[in-house]
């Protein structure tokens, strides 16, 4: 069963909108882009809820009132390479966050992930860390790269993606409840490739163009 405390699918007219135009297979590369951009900026903006802040005093013209600034370090680890589409809607918002990179294929056969490139910065362990994917399938990807980073110290992580299947959704949940999930979409189910229906293809490809 779902675990509805620690999932966020995202109900918003944009998201909606620009879902429809990422899932269209007629969607060329520039227009996928740029609706990727506004998706993953609510995405972000969502993903960033709730981080420590610290009181500071701001003067305005008038006079001295309390200003707020991020009290957090922002480590975002996108899962190569789809995951690149999605770091730059939060580095918008935290231009000083570091970016780990997690290289890892599902192998078309198997259906598995396969790692094939690793640069974490250091200090993870005391960072809210941001894994992001397009994708949430069997959550394989996700579920390897959330063990690997807890391997490594991570404590505080956040998962977020554009759309996901159930089979992920429970599979997350069920190996690491403490991730929460920010989505703009739980899709229908998996069909007997993987691959997410109705979903919106294989994201890398569809970002990257290389179809
Ligand atoms: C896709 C996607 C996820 C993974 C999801 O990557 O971006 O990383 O598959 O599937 P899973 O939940 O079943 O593991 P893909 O293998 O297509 O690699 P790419 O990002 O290099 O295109």
């Amino acid at each position: 069963m779902q675990n509805t405390e620690k999932i966020l699918e995202i109900d918003h007219p944009i998201i909606a909108r620009d879902l429809t135009i990422l899932r269209n297979k007629s969607t060329t590369t520039d227009v996928f882009r740029l609706a990727l951009g506004r998706i993953s900026t609510i995405l972000a903006y969502h993903a960033l809820m709730n981080i420590p802040m610290k009181d500071i005093p701001v003067e305005t013209p008038i006079q001295m009132t309390t200003g707020y600034k991020i009290d957090a370090e922002i480590v975002v680890i996108p899962i190569l390479r789809a995951g690149l589409g999605l770091v730059d809607a939060i580095t918008n918002f935290i231009p000083d966050a570091r970016v780990g990179h997690l290289g890892m294929y599902r192998d078309e056969v198997t259906k598995k992930p396969v790692d094939y490139y690793v640069n974490i910065p250091n200090g993870i362990e005391n960072a809210l860390v941001l894994v992001v994917d397009p994708m949430l399938a069997t959550g394989g990807s996700a579920c390897d790269a959330i063990g690997f980073l807890k391997s490594q110290g991570a404590k505080n992580i956040r998962f977020t993606c554009l759309i996901s299947a159930p089979e992920g959704v429970a599979k997350l949940q069920e190996e690491h409840p403490d991730v929460s999930i920010i989505t703009a979409a739980i899709d229908e189910k998996l069909n007997e490739n993987k691959f997410i229906v109705p979903g919106l293809g294989d994201a890398g490809d569809r970002i990257f163009g290389t179809t």
